[in-house]
């Protein structure tokens, strides 16, 4: 691992106990600061490389490195946001964001000042009393990424958080998730099925082929911050997801048929 390798997996096998392998012979860095998009068909084990590099499930073989891993950590470094926005539906917008502090042992008073900072960081503020189900779809997902950010997290994973939304509050959140994650210079792994949304978002998009899970294609987006909607109609967006689309179009065609 370089020195500014922040997370790796190496030559990462995963098998489950039915014996299905879901992960051969996987590579992938993602360094500091970083936002990386994870793209591929479903079953392809995004979701496992996310669960491995937050310690959730193990490696059957190769080495995982990253925050959640190492000596010391105190469960803090890495903060996950699902597809589901998975809130308690009995705790208001602050007592759910509240939560991660509380498990650390913060009061409700000790916790106000960094619960309040990010509720205003996601446009929440005036919401902090309201319970999950009074709020829309993307005021949820705007909660859960709140409870993630507010452990000041070095590692995002985010997996499809926003599959379940319209198109116009998808493209709203992807240009706030870019402003949270250049203030808090953490490291993001985002994953996707979409072609636009890996390229608008990522410095680098991975692409994952099935049966077996591995790395199919990696590609820079050497596009500059902040990217702006302007960028979405810009030519250099184009020839980005034409070319990441035959990537993903080729990870399809080489699957092994079952
Ligand atoms: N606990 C488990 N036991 C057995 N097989 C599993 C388990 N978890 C996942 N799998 C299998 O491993 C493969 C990869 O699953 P994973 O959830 O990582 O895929 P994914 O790429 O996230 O898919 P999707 O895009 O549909 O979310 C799938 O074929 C799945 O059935
Ligand atoms: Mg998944």
């Amino acid at each position: 691992m370089s020195q500014a390798d922040l997370m790796s997996l190496k030559q990462v096998h995963k098998q489950f106990p039915g014996g299905y392998v879901a992960l051969q012979d996987l590579n992938l860095t993602v360094q500091s600061g970083q936002f990386v998009a994870l793209l591929g068909p479903s079953g392809c084990g995004k979701s496992t490389v996310l669960r491995l590099l937050a310690g959730l499930e193990q490696a059957s073989q190769g080495q995982v490195n990253a925050p959640a891993l190492r000596a010391g950590a105190r469960g803090t470094e890495t903060a996950y946001v699902f597809q589901e926005p998975t809130l308690m539906p009995w705790a208001s917008v602050f007592d759910n964001v509240w939560l991660p502090l509380r498990l650390q042992g913060l009061s409700r008073s000790q916790a106000a000042p960094a619960v309040r900072q990010v509720l205003a960081s996601v446009g929440l503020s005036e919401f902090e009393q309201a319970l999950p189900r009074e709020l829309s779809g993307g005021m949820k997902m705007r909660t859960s990424i709140a409870r993630a950010l507010v452990t000041q997290p070095e590692v995002l994973l985010m997996d499809e958080p926003f599959a379940a939304l319209d198109e116009i509050t998808r493209q709203r959140l992807n240009r706030d998730v870019l402003s949270w994650w250049q203030e808090r210079r953490m490291a993001a792994l985002f994953v996707t099925h979409s072609v636009y949304e890996a390229v608008f978002l990522s410095q680098r998009v991975l692409v994952m082929g099935a049966r077996p899970g591995r790395i199919t294609a990696s590609m820079e987006i050497a596009e500059p911050y902040p990217r702006t909607p302007a960028f979405r109609s810009s030519p250099a967006y184009a020839r980005c997801c034409e070319a990441l689309s035959a990537a993903l179009e080729s990870a399809h065609g080489q699957e092994a048929q079952p």
